[in-house]
């Protein structure tokens, strides 16, 4: 059996903050909340529908993604699904983990009917994201306020 095998992907609960979930989410930037802090921020994505999912290997959190659902008042109402944090323990990544969590979130999309899924993502991993049938699309623009 793999590194990966034997591992849920499911809807985050609260709770999953206590099995490692920022442990987790550190692959992409260190997080300095402590669990109550981070379990105000889960309640605040959950109001505002903002979906985390979890991939869950012997009651730990060993990766996580997140997805925005959006309708447009251009398209016909259309919807689009935004990708988000996506992340994979520092200890399993590279055993398909994340590219299992990327399919997962598409197979949501679909079930939503989006007609297009995007994301914002460094250089650097934009090869994992074309094995997962994206091609790069425009430019991302920020401004730190
Ligand atoms: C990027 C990340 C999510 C990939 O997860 P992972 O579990 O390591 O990736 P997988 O094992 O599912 O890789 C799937 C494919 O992408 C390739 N791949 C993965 N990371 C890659 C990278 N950084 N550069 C190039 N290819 C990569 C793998 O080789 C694999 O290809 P294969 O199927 O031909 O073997 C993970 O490495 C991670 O958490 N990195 C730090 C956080 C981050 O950068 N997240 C992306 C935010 S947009």
């Amino acid at each position: 059996m793999s590194e990966v095998d034997d591992i849920v992907i499911r809807p985050m609960y609260a709770t999953d903050i206590q099995r490692g979930f920022l442990a987790a989410i550190a692959a992409l930037k260190p997080c300095e909340l402590t669990d109550e802090d981070a379990v105000e921020v889960f309640r605040k994505r959950m109001r505002q529908k903002i979906m985390t999912y979890v991939a869950i290997k012997e009651d730990r959190v060993i990766g996580t993604a997140s997805l925005l659902i959006e309708p447009k008042f251009i398209h016909s109402g259309g919807v689009v699904g935004h990708i988000e944090d996506v992340a994979v323990h520092q200890g399993f990544q590279h055993h398909g983990l994340g590219g299992r969590l990327v399919k997962f979130i598409l197979d949501v999309c679909r079930q939503h009917k989006c007609y297009k899924v995007i994301l914002d993502c460094a250089e650097e991993v934009i090869p994992f994201y074309e094995k997962m049938g994206f091609h790069r699309w425009e430019r991302a623009m920020r401004i730190d306020l």
